[in-house]
């Protein structure tokens, strides 16, 4: 097989915390007035936290200064890091640990690509930091998604070319990060929020390394 090394998002991807970043967003729209969707949420996905917010004030029209979005945002982080607090190894999605060990068992490394400054944390909640060979996260990177930076660090970090390299995605800023940077890629979720990834699955509950071969030998 030609893939020598899988670099997984965190947010929707190991766990449901796309969620709570969708809680949390959702609580500073209706505190500034206007309502904000799932669907419209579906834009926010693997965008950086002040990136998030600027999409956010441009769909409810609103115009504010950078003091004021810089309260904003730390608001929303707030209320976010209290939901991630109260998380457990329980909220591991169906399958990625299972995957995950299939993966290592079988000498393909994993890493870590996220553009959340919270991973770190999260990672440590779930207890799953050291399933991963290398953990780039937005503590570590200048470019948010569609910018291959996080990726191709990981790439970097494990000392496997780009083109050897599958990442696992759900949102479409993260598929094209991993298009740009040379890599395949997998969504997970809806194929219709999902463009250009190769294939699109629910989640890992039935992933194997099978599936991956006869997809990419
Ligand atoms: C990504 C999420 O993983 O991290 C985005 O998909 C989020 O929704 C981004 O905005 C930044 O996260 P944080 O935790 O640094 O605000
Ligand atoms: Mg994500």
């Amino acid at each position: 097989m030609k893939i020598k090394a899988c670099l997984f998002d965190l947010d929707g991807v190991v766990v449901d915390t796309a969620r709570y970043h969708y809680l949390a967003w959702k609580k500073i729209a209706d505190d500034l007035g206007f309502s904000f969707s799932e669907h419209d949420n579906e834009r926010l996905k693997g965008v950086s936290r002040m990136e998030s917010l600027d999409i956010l004030l441009e769909i409810g029209k609103i115009k504010i200064d950078i003091k004021t979005k810089e309260e904003l945002a730390a608001t929303k982080n707030s209320l976010y890091v209290s939901y991630i607090q109260k998380m457990t190894p329980d909220e591991i999605l169906p399958g990625v640990i299972r995957f995950l060990d299939e993966l290592h068992n079988n000498g393909i490394l994993i890493a870590l690509g996220s553009a959340s400054k919270n991973a770190m944390s999260i990672l440590d909640k779930i207890n799953i930091t050291q399933k991963f060979d290398a953990v780039i996260d937005g503590t570590k990177v200048s470019k948010a998604k569609p910018d291959p930076e996080v990726f191709l660090k990981g790439a970097i970090e494990l000392g496997i070319y780009p083109h050897d390299c599958l990442v696992f995605e759900d949102a479409q800023a993260g598929i094209d990060a991993a298009r740009n940077g040379g890599m395949h890629c997998i969504g997970i979720g809806q194929s219709e929020n999902l463009k250009n990834a190769e294939f699109v699955i629910p989640g890992f509950a039935k992933m194997t390394l099978d599936q991956l071969k006869s997809w990419y030998s």
